[in-house]
Parts: C-alpha cells; sequence; structure tokens
C-alpha cells in the first residue's frame, strides 16, 4: 500500500476530480479550474520529486486529469493508473516532454498537453544570460569580491571576451533558438551561424534586414550563415547554445570528440535538457581549457552534477531555472490547466499551439479549448477553427 500523500482541495463539490502533482505559481489557473466545476487536488507534499508510488496513491481510484511536472516519470505505470480512474487527460507544465511516454499515453487514449509559446522569451533571456555572465566572467567576479579579494584596479583583472564581431551559433534554431539568435544579434552585434534541419526563414529575414540597417547607419552590417552540419557550428562560433530538444538522436550530441573541435577559447551554453551534453567529458574538456567556459541550466543527472563540475571556476550552473519568470511560470500553470480542463469538458484542441496568447490574457475569458495537446493526431482529437 502506498503512503497517503498530503493535499490541499479546492472547490471539495467539483464533479470532475483534477489533481496537481506541485503548488504551481499564481491562482488564475485555480480559479479557471474550479469555475469549470471541478475539485481541485494540489499535492503539498515536501519532497521535490514525486515517485511513480506518490503519484499513484494521488491519482486514487476517480480523476480525470492530472497535471504534472517535468521531474516525473510519466510511462505505463502512471497513464494506466490514470485511465483506471476514469481519466483522459495529463499535461506537463513545461514545454518539453522527454518525461512522458507518448505511446504509452496513446494506448490508454489519454490526453498530453503541454505548454509551448509562453516559454520562449523568458528561455532565451536566461540563455543570454549565461552567454553574458560567461563571456564577462561574472560569477567569478562576484565571489572575488565577496570574499574582499578587490585591492584595485588592474589592467588584467577578470578579462574576459568581447562579444560584438563575434560569432553565435545556434543549435536547433526553433522557438527558443531563434529567440535567443535575435537577442545576441541585435543586442551585441553579433555574426550568426546556425544548424537546424529545417531552414529558419523568418530568423534569416531579421538578420539580413538588421544588416541592412546597420550599413544604412554606417556601421559594419552582421551576418549569417545556415550550417550544413553541427560541426561546422562547433568549429566556427564563439559561443554556442544548444536548443535542440532531448531523443534518441540528441543524447551526448556534445561529447569529447565535439568538444574537441571547438575553439578553445569558445563558451557553450545549455537552456535545453542535460543529457545532450556528454557531462563527465565536458567537466575533463574544462579541466584542460581553462579559457573554455560554459553556462549550464539543465544537467545530465538532475538535480545531481558530475564529480568535478562544481568545483571548476570555469562552469557557471544554475538549477534550470530557464523558464523562471513570474509570468511565464504563471502562464505555463495556466496552459497546463487549460489542456486537462479542454480534454475533460470535450473541447477541440487549439489550432496553432505556437499562438497561445489569447488563453492568456487575464482579461478575457479563455478560448473554449486546450491550448496544446501533444498527441492530438494520434487520438483523432477535434481542432478547434479560429
Ligand atoms: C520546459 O518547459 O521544458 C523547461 O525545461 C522548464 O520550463
Amino acid at each position: 500500500m502506498a503512503k497517503p500523500v498530503s493535499i490541499e482541495v479546492w472547490n471539495p463539490n467539483g464533479k470532475y476530480r483534477v489533481v496537481s502533482t506541485k503548488p504551481m505559481p499564481g491562482t488564475r489557473w485555480i480559479n479557471l479550474l474550479i469555475q469549470q466545476d471541478c475539485r481541485l487536488e494540489i499535492c503539498t507534499e515536501k519532497k521535490t520529486i514525486l515517485s511513480v508510488e506518490d503519484i499513484i496513491a494521488l491519482i486514487g481510484d476517480k480523476c480525470d486529469g492530472v497535471i504534472g511536472q517535468l521531474t516525473e516519470d510519466w510511462g505505463e505505470e502512471l497513464f494506466s493508473a490514470l485511465r483506471r480512474a476514469g481519466g483522459t487527460a495529463f499535461s506537463n507544465m513545461a514545454v518539453g516532454y522527454n518525461n512522458v511516454d507518448v505511446n504509452a499515453a496513446n494506448k490508454h487514449g489519454i490526453a498530453v498537453g503541454n505548454t509551448p509559446g509562453v516559454l520562449t522569451e523568458t528561455t532565451a533571456e536566461l540563455a543570454a544570460s549565461l552567454s553574458l555572465a560567461a563571456a564577462r566572467r561574472i560569477v567569478e567576479a562576484d565571489e572575488f569580491m565577496r570574499a574582499g579579494l578587490y585591492d584595485g584596479w588592474l589592467p588584467h583583472l577578470f578579462v574576459g571576451n568581447l562579444l560584438k564581431g563575434q560569432t553565435v551559433g545556434v543549435i536547433g534554431a526553433g522557438r527558443i533558438g531563434s529567440a535567443y539568435a535575435r537577442m545576441m544579434v541585435e543586442g551585441f552585434k553579433m555574426n550568426l551561424i546556425y544548424y537546424d534541419l529545417y531552414q529558419a526563414t523568418r530568423l534569416e529575414k531579421f538578420v539580413t534586414a538588421y544588416a541592412e540597417f546597420l550599413k544604412a547607419n554606417g556601421e559594419t552590417p552582421v551576418t549569417w550563415k545556415r550550417a550544413s552540419s553541427m560541426d561546422e557550428v562547433l568549429q566556427e562560433a564563439d559561443i554556442i547554445s544548444l536548443h535542440p530538444i532531448l531523443d534518441k538522436t540528441t543524447y551526448h550530441l556534445v561529447n569529447k570528440e565535439r568538444l574537441a573541435k571547438m575553439k578553445k577559447e569558445a563558451i557553450l551554453i545549455n537552456c535545453s535538457r542535460g543529457p545532450v551534453i556528454d557531462e563527465a567529458a565536458l567537466v575533463d574538456h574544462l579541466r584542460q581549457n581553462p579559457l573554455f567556459r560554459v553556462g549550464l541550466d539543465v544537467f545530465e543527472d538532475e538535480p545531481n552534477m558530475k564529480p568535478g563540475l562544481a568545483e571548476l571556476k570555469n562552469a557557471i550552473v544554475v538549477p534550470h531555472i530557464a523558464s523562471a519568470s513570474k509570468w511565464t511560470r504563471e502562464g505555463m500553470a495556466t496552459l497546463a490547466a487549460l489542456n486537462v480542463l479542454g480534454k475533460i469538458k470535450g473541447y477541440p484542441v487549439w489550432f496553432d499551439a505556437n499562438r497561445v496568447e489569447p488563453f492568456l490574457n487575464e482579461n478575457a475569458q479563455p478560448p473554449a479549448a486546450s491550448p496544446s495537446i501533444v498527441n492530438a493526431k494520434a487520438l483523432s482529437l477535434p481542432v478547434s477553427k479560429l
């Protein structure tokens, strides 16, 4: 028998039982669920990562839908438990869903939601922050200052890299990768090289237009190039930011051999998923190349870091906070709740998961749709029209 888990209950007499495995930011998501006749149970258990057994206990005998987190293992066991409890909907409060076995959800007829469109800029801003912090050695300099070691200006003190005129490399130029590229190109006048299976036409147009603007103002225009291989980006760029999804093809995408191809003074940023980098190989590379720097938001064995990483001055590490702005996290909670609610109520799936603004407008009722269901096609769910 699994141990009972502590919960907070909203609208106890609601018709539909919805469980959230964590308290989430904001209150709009709670209000939207209770206005639509849901009894909401929020897990208040103190431990950070819930086990499969904990979640099975939360699901219980009757549960219409669950809002879960990327730290949870949503596979056969959980989807069959949810199905047995009469559930038809699950949403990750995340855009990434590598913790979800979508085939298992399909097998049990459970819709799987995610939260795109609301964290693009926030995540790109964190990648840009790590890029700047690494280039200008902000964390090392802060530690030095707090340690009382500063005893006067020196020509060599914390000399870093100038970004202007250097090349930013983006691996995976989807929504977040493109937003990051625009920030670095426009903000710091960097040239762009990117690698993606698909052509990032809007990004290319943006850089071209910006180059024309700079030229018209007598400044050196920026350039862009779509690389024919990932290695080309690694060899040419001064800062490289990784934005692929995590799957079999991107596991250890950056390994020992690829690290060796990068410039000795390059900066590597990862705000995607930890296993995209072979972290043990990265620790060795950082040790051997003190001028190579890295900014990491995600780790291979999260929440742990590979031995040695925490001691390295040329690594900046933050705890998976790329989407952690108030607006974004509240928006993610809203989208996740509406994904679940939409399925329970039999609403269609929103026609474009990249255009979720109508769901985020606090001054209006959200559309009667689920904002983003990743297995909508597999489950033949109806799609809303504009
Ligand atoms: C996501 O949404 O996938 C991020 O990793 C967390 O916000």
